[in-house]
This record gives C-alpha cells, sequence and structure tokens, in this order.
C-alpha cells in the first residue's frame, strides 16, 4: 500500500491514536502475522513504556497469556522499585503455570526489586466456594490491593478462542456466540460495543477500577486480534497500546 510507505511509523502511530481516542499508540515496525518472532520487540517496545511511566510506590496488576509472558521476560532495569506491589489482575487461569498471571507477576516483581502477592484461585468456583475464599484474610487482602491499581499491563484475547482455552462449558461458549462476544481481557468479554455480555466466576480488577486506572497498557500481536482490541477501546479511551505496524494498519482498515 503506497499510502503506507510514505506514512512514516511514527505518523501511523499517531492516526491510530487519533482515530481510536486512546492516550498513545507505540509501533513496532513490521508484521506479526509474517513474523511471529516480533512478539519480542513488542514486549521488549511495552517493558520499556512501562518502565517509562512507571514510579516507584505504584500498584501494578498484571494479567495472564503468553503475550504477557513475553513482556515479564523482556523488562531489564537496575533501578529498585522497593515500594511497588505487583499483582495479579485477577485469579488463576489453572492449566498452564508458566502463562499464568501469578507466575509473571513474580517475574515482573523480581525485575523490579518490588513486591507481589499471588492470587490462588481457580477460575470457575461455585459462588459458596468462592464467597468463603474471597473472605479469607490473605486473600481479601490481595483483592484489595487490586482495587488500588495505578498501573494495569493487559494482554487481549479472542472471545471464543479464549472460552475454548479456558475449557468453558458448551452452553457458555454457545452463549458467547449468541451475544455476539468479540474479545476477552481479565476475564471480561465484550461484544464490538464494548458491552460486557459474559464474565468469569473469577476474582479480579472490577470493570470500574480499570476506568479509573491512572496507566492500562495493552500489548498484543497479530491482526486477528485487531477487532478485539477495537472493542476493548469502546470500553475505555484511557489506554496506551503496543502493537505491530500490521496490526495497526488492519485497526484503520476495520474502522
Ligand atoms: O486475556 C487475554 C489473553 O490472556 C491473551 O493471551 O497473550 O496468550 O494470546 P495470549
Amino acid at each position: 500500500d503506497i499510502m503506507n510507505d510514505i506514512m512514516g511509523l511514527s505518523t501511523l502511530q499517531e492516526k491510530v491514536r487519533e482515530k481510536l481516542g486512546i492516550k498513545k499508540v507505540l509501533l513496532v515496525p513490521g508484521s506479526y502475522d509474517q513474523n511471529p518472532s516480533l512478539i519480542k520487540d513488542i514486549a521488549k517496545l511495552g517493558s520499556e513504556y512501562f518502565l517509562s511511566i512507571l514510579k516507584d510506590g505504584d500498584v501494578v496488576s498484571i494479567t495472564g497469556g503468553s503475550t504477557m509472558l513475553e513482556f515479564s521476560n523482556a523488562i531489564k532495569t537496575d533501578k529498585k522499585y522497593e515500594n511497588t506491589t505487583v499483582v495479579p489482575a485477577r485469579g488463576s487461569m489453572g492449566k498452564d503455570v508458566v502463562s499464568q498471571s501469578n507466575n509473571i507477576v513474580a517475574t515482573t516483581s523480581k525485575k523490579l526489586g518490588a513486591n507481589y502477592k499471588l492470587l490462588h484461585i481457580p477460575d470457575e468456583l461455585g459462588t459458596e466456594a468462592m464467597k468463603t475464599l474471597t473472605q479469607e484474610p490473605q486473600i481479601k487482602k490481595t483483592l484489595d490491593m487490586i482495587e488500588k491499581t495505578d498501573v494495569l499491563v493487559f494482554g487481549i484475547g479472542i472471545a471464543l478462542e479464549m472460552a475454548k482455552k479456558r475449557r468453558l462449558p458448551e452452553e457458555r461458549i454457545q452463549e458467547l456466540i449468541d451475544k455476539d462476544a468479540i474479545g476477552e481481557a481479565f476475564g471480561h468479554y465484550f461484544n464490538k460495543d464494548g458491552e460486557i455480555v459474559c464474565k468469569l466466576n473469577t476474582v479480579g480488577i472490577h470493570l470500574d477500577t480499570f476506568k479509573k486506572t491512572k496507566e492500562n497498557i495493552a500489548i498484543f500481536a497479530g491482526t486477528q486480534k485487531a477487532e478485539s482490541f477495537i472493542a476493548m477501546t469502546n470500553i475505555n479511551k484511557n489506554i496506551s497500546l503496543v502493537t505491530d505496524e500490521e496490526s495497526a494498519n488492519k485497526i484503520l482498515e476495520l474502522l
């Protein structure tokens, strides 16, 4: 596309930022679809931006997933954030230990020289069990801390893909299809207007807290997630996006 050749990366960043009405857009040149190793560069750019805005004393919330795992691995700093606490944005996802938020929280806090709290709560607990667990003092302390989030760093999911990954029961998957769920982030499934159509029976950051958080950094790679991300910006405009050039072009194409 000739327009894109003429348009520099910074022009593209500004164009996407303005069209979406969000806070910031940071792009890595190239295409993740063509070159999956680009995830490392995206994660690195995300970690650099995160470090540039992080203040010692901030509460940092982090989600799980392969993108966020790369993010935590990319963090590199000599500075110590002794007054910062890192928490998972929501309860653990179960199955995959390495890419679950608890693990990513531990790695991130170690790199920052910060404190951390973990959450060991499965996704789909019964209401009674959930009630009992969330009243347990240590867990309650962590949950209260999450609601004090200053900086949230999160990955974006494709609704049906995430639902299947989480082995949601057939009827809930059907519900997501019926309600036109597009995207997923921190356990919330939303449609293209950013309306929550399904929420996991899990604990974690409340939507109201997300809307008030000072800094929200979304990191995603690949054109497949562009639609999910656009939907997400209908929930909250106070988002800084880190992605690849082709995904940014896809966003413009879809708008
Ligand atoms: O909620 C979104 C997912 O955590 C994204 O996972 O980075 O492995 O695609 P992923």
